[in-house]
């Protein structure tokens, strides 16, 4: 593909003023920088960094290091980054350490982060996330490492919650079977947390129904063990995440979008695309995903696994590509395909055999923060870099 210099954008004079952006696109263009809007929301490429937990805060806080972290990729110009899985209740973090949104307190160091995203043109969005029976455990890097914690390092063993009382694994708490009170009161909490994020400026909301924690242990029967309207047929596992997403979407300004990531299986089946009607299979993601389509959801982040122990991953290469595929054109919604997407012409292959929207690129932008750099270079488009950093972008000539 031949250089072209399609994409420009005036930067901001200072901090805190949005980046405007003027990007063109051809028919020359590739998909991965050619811009789309949603709603309210215009992403200037394609490519989004996705959550990441930090475990770096105290009593759920962001702090300085989030706002340096965050900043890290800003300045480099995804489209979008998505901010780490952040709890809506203290019991629903997977560590101590977790980002939190279950106060107003926490708005305003929210605030700091989102500003920084949006004085470099990118959409601030945030995850945000219950742990459900996977709650409660050290970070790998602190004291005894990933463990159940006590309540003397600050956990809360005997108040970790599911859909049943089923552990994860040996290692992880025995958790307590959410009554029907408490789950009508979990729903609240996750509309209050929507509207905190919208307070602090976020643009898109994105709602965490994978990896094994809470929403995901109701959708999955792996999980779900209850007999009661919220457990057995696939009507009854998905009622209690469409509750919570019906009720973030009616508190979340209807011109934002909202994204929910799911698991597309639970490799029970170890077949990416195999049947485990009874747990967790893509067909089931993809009735979950059409019902989230109906109540007004924008986007589905296509991921796997999280909620079994000891079950085979197919990892490789691009192997999360295929749900995404299926659930994009199956459940006719647009989604997000992650997973080891490391380069930037496979990145631009997905999206034109239209398998996924948008890329999301998680650990190679932790080794690489400058990956859409990387990515425009290869693909022979030129991206405007920072006025700061610009003289940096003209390799003299040796
Ligand atoms: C350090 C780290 C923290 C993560 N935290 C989250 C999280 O908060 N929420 C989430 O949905 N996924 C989380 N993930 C999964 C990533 O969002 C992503 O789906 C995964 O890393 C696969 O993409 P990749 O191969 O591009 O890294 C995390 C991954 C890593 C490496």
């Amino acid at each position: 593909m031949s250089s072209n210099y399609l994409f420009q954008s005036v930067q901001p004079q200072g901090a805190n003023v949005p980046a405007e952006i003027n990007s063109i696109s051809t028919e020359e263009t590739p998909k991965l920088f050619t811009p789309i809007t949603c709603k309210s929301v215009t992403f200037r490429n394609r490519i989004v960094v996705p959550p990441m937990c930090m475990y770096s805060s105290t009593d759920g806080f962001l702090n300085d290091y989030h706002v340096a972290h965050y900043g890290s990729f800003a300045l480099k110009r995804p489209a979008m980054v998505i901010i780490e899985a952040t709890a809506v209740e203290a019991r629903g973090r997977i560590s101590a350490h977790d980002s939190g949104i279950w106060s107003d307190d926490h708005i305003a160091p929210l605030r700091r982060v989102v500003n920084v995203l949006k004085s470099q043109g990118t959409v601030a969005a945030i995850q945000i996330a219950h742990a459900g029976r996977k709650a409660n455990m050290g970070t790998s890097w602190m004291p005894g490492g990933y463990h159940n914690l006590s309540e003397q390092e600050g956990g809360w063993p005997t108040d970790v919650v599911g859909p049943s009382e089923l552990a994860f694994d040996e290692i992880h708490a025995n958790p307590n079977a959410l009554s029907i009170s408490e789950l009508k009161d979990l729903v609240q909490k996750w509309a209050d947390a929507a509207i905190r994020a919208n307070k602090a400026g976020i643009d898109v909301l994105e709602i965490h129904s994978a990896h094994g924690y809470l929403l995901h242990n109701f959708l999955s029967g792996n999980s779900n063990k209850r007999t009661d309207q919220y457990g057995g047929s696939l009507e009854n596992r998905l009622r209690f995440p469409l509750e919570v997403a019906r009720a973030v979407r009616n508190v979340w300004p209807q011109e934002k979008p909202l994204w929910v990531r799911l698991s597309g299986t639970d490799f029970e089946n170890p077949e990416i695309l195999g049947h485990d009607e009874t747990g967790w299979d893509v067909y089931q993601s993809i009735e979950y995903a059409k019902a989230l389509k109906e109540i007004g959801v924008d986007v589905i982040d296509v991921s796997s696994g999280g909620n079994l122990p000891n079950v085979k991953y197919p990892v490789g290469k691009l192997y999360q590509v295929p749900l995404s595929n299926a659930i994009k054109h199956k459940a006719n919604i647009a989604t997000g395909a992650v997973g080891i997407i490391t380069e930037p012409k496979e990145a631009e292959e997905i999206l034109q055999k239209e398998e996924a929207d948008f890329i999301l690129v998680g650990r190679e932008h932790l080794r690489d923060p400058a990956w859409t750099n990387r990515a425009a270079s290869e693909l022979g488009v030129h991206v405007k870099w920072i006025n700061q950093y610009e003289r940096a972008n003209r390799r003299p000539k040796l």
